[in-house]
């Protein structure tokens, strides 16, 4: 495969970017030798994985950080979420898109600590009690404790808890997840102090041998490497066209497209690959380098940002697919296939916003048939 040829021959993009702090994820891993107890005490060696998540202040959220922590056992999931805030503060597992369909827990420390276990069936709500959609409540414990700025909730649910209305989390499998906070304890109050997304990984530490199911083949290898680099390309272009355009929706992408490095990355890291130092805006792949610097090159409006924005999606699209037709590793599959789901979201967005501007955007490297089947109506 011509790595070269990959990023297809297209020619817009554009890039810059530094590695932002706002969007990066940090994971950590310890063995786990103390009792889960859900007090609202997160102990030093209670879990196994450590995920902080952060978002900056803008307008409407006073930014934020939340630590989620969690560790398996053969049937079980136990989460404790720590966040910077007095009031309500959620994860959401395997969201369709945005909000959507995500498997929810909410929880809040109004005296006692409550967890609720909720669904969101629209992209930006509602979300709504499972047990008020027909489903069942499966937290099985739960507790936490105020902290006066910050709230600590732990929970513990089953794995697959047969409610239609919980995603099943497959132990070894990434899940993709979203977060939220509000500085109120009223859960049908929308999130004011942050939001994000990201991803953690269902693993046991004690089977760390285990970890990588398969032998990787070269060509995994450097797809897995390119598609890193592309991600980045990505973060690092809508980094620099927010930075050209003051428009929110290339912050909100340039999070998350870190959260896509990250997902990649974490996949790599299994696999004993190191993900490259690249300052913002470079590039060790020449085709990668071309695309961002002639895509910044042609920018003079917010709309140019938009359509160079939606081209790189198309291109990320492309390249996921061909990624995804050239390997037959399930995990690096299920990995490409939430990047993929990832950029036709942000397809969307960028079309959506464009349309919004009185402007149709008319794909440039995606077949008209599978344009209109993911973006269609957007
Ligand atoms: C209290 C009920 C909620 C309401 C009314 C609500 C509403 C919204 C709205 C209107 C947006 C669009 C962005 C904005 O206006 O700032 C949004 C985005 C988002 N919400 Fe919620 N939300 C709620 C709860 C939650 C919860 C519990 C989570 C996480 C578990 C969550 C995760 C997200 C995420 C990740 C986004 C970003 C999507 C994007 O970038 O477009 N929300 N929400």
């Amino acid at each position: 495969m011509m790595r070269d040829e990959i990023a297809l021959i297209v020619v817009l993009l554009l890039f810059s970017g530094c590695i932002q702090p706002e969007g990066q994820q940090e994971v950590t891993e310890g063995v786990v030798s103390e009792e889960w107890r859900p007090d609202g005490v997160v102990g030093e060696n209670e879990y196994s994985h450590t995920l902080k998540l952060y978002s900056p202040a803008r307008q409407g959220y006073t930014g934020g950080t939340m630590t989620a922590s969690w560790k398996i056992d053969d049937e079980h999931l136990y989460m404790a979420l720590n966040g910077s805030t007095p009031g309500w503060l959620a994860i959401g597992f395997e969201p369709a898109e945005w909000m959507k369909d995500a498997d929810m827990v909410l929880g809040f420390v109004e005296g006692n600590a409550r967890v609720l276990d909720e669904y969101s069936t629209g992209n930006y709500g509602p979300h709504i009690d499972d047990t008020a959609l027909g489903g069942t409540d499966d937290i099985m414990e739960h507790g936490g404790r105020s902290y006066g700025t910050h709230t600590v909730v732990e929970f513990r649910r089953k794995l697959d808890t047969g409610d239609r209305f919980d995603k099943v989390l497959r132990p070894g499998k990434n899940v993709s997840i979203i977060w939220a906070m509000s500085d109120s304890m009223d859960p049908s109050v929308k999130h004011n102090i942050a939001y994000g997304e990201g991803v953690i990984y269902l693993g046991r530490l004690e089977n760390s041998a285990q970890r990588v199911s398969q032998n990787l083949t070269r060509n995994d290898f450097e797809w897995m490497l390119f598609i890193w680099k592309e991600e980045k390309a990505a973060r690092d272009l809508y980094k620099t066209l927010y930075e050209m355009t003051g428009m929110a929706i290339f912050l909100d992408l340039v999070r998350s497209e870190q959260s896509h490095m990250d997902q990649i990355g974490a996949l790599m890291k299994r696999y004993g690959i190191e993900t490259p130092v690249l300052e913002r805006g470079v590039f060790d792949n020449q085709t990668l380098q071309r695309i961002h610097d002639d895509l910044l090159s042609k920018i003079s409006s917010d709309h140019d940002a938009l359509r160079a924005a939606a081209n790189f999606e198309e291109i990320s699209i492309i390249d996921l697919e061909r990624a995804m037709g050239e390997t037959s590793n399930g995990e690096i599959l299920d990995v490409y296939s939430g990047l993929l789901a990832g950029s036709r979201k942000h397809l969307r967005s960028y079309v959506r916003a464009l349309k919004d501007r009185g402007i149709e955007y008319a794909p440039v490297y995606l077949s008209a048939g599978e344009y209109e089947e993911f973006v269609g109506g957007a």
